[in-house]
């Protein structure tokens, strides 16, 4: 089902006011308007850093310290980062039983800041560093320190609780994830450039089990033509406000 007529958003806010059990999958993309940079494009991460150098789990337990220069601005950035509308608009969302769940790539933490009470890291967070050696966890803000590499009292080196490429995703989330995929009415792909699996399948997953693909990017993504049923083009800030606004009017 591709959107008819000459106004998509108009269908899609029919698809969430009719199915209310729609899913949001988010990435990179939803958290720019905050300032923190996505990955790729000619401004994003990996156009300086290499992630075959800094972002894989090979890497940092060959080169610890050399990762950690990365990961400090990762920490940094999102440290520093507030929650922007789009974010609040899922929340919103959320709160009005329209999304029941958002299932973020992104290691931010900016959906739960926003008030979003049903979030599915599936990359894990930046909030924990965990020790390489012996496990032990210790919240980031007590360990990391701007430029340092932080140390677990065993004296490894620690690693966020994120998932470096060559990482499986935690079990949990991947469960949860799929089950949601499965079983919603209109997944929400927010931001995301689809590159990366598995997260990319959760469209396709969608999809299959009968879900509307609703697609909110300024770009056009690998899924544009083939999975997402409604194309929404532009920033997720205004086009989530936009959604919000118009089911809030009846005469849609
Ligand atoms: N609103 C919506 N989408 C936007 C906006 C915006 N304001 N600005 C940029 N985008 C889109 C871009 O067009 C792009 O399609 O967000 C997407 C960001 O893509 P990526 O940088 O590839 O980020 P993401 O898809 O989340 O990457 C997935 O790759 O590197 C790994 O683990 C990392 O979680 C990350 C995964």
């Amino acid at each position: 089902m591709r959107a008819g007529g000459s106004d998509p958003i108009r269908e899609a806010v029919r698809l969430l006011a009719e199915r209310r059990n729609a899913v949001a999958l988010t990435g990179a993309g939803i958290s720019v308007e905050s300032g923190i940079p996505s990955f790729r494009g000619a401004q994003g991460m990996w156009a300086k850093y290499d992630p075959m150098e800094y972002a894989t789990l090979h890497a940092f337990m060959r080169s610890p310290r050399k990762v950690w220069a990365m990961l400090s601005e990762m920490v940094s950035v999102c440290g520093g980062a507030a929650p922007n509308a789009a974010h609040k608009g899922l929340a919103a969302l959320e709160e009005t039983g329209v999304v029941r769940a958002v299932i973020t790539q992104n290691v931010d933490g900016l959906h739960q800041a926003a008030g979003s009470r049903r979030v599915i890291e599936y990359h894990g967070n930046l909030d924990v560093l965990i020790c390489v050696s012996c496990w032990k966890r210790y919240p980031t803000r007590e360990r990391w320190t701007p430029g340092g590499v932080p140390l677990c009292d065993c004296g490894e080196i620690l690693k966020p609780n994120v998932v470096l490429f060559g990482e499986p995703i935690p079990w949990l989330a991947q469960e949860q994830a799929e089950e949601e995929a499965r079983t919603c009415g209109v997944l929400l792909v927010i931001g995301t450039s689809a590159q990366v699996s598995p997260a990319c399948d959760i469209p396709r997953i969608a999809k299959e089990s009968g879900a509307a693909v609703v697609e909110i990017n300024p770009e056009p993504t690998s899924l544009t033509a083939s999975v997402t049923d409604i194309q929404l083009q532009g920033n997720a800030s205004a086009l989530i406000a936009r959604l919000i606004e118009l089911l809030l009017d009846p005469a849609v």
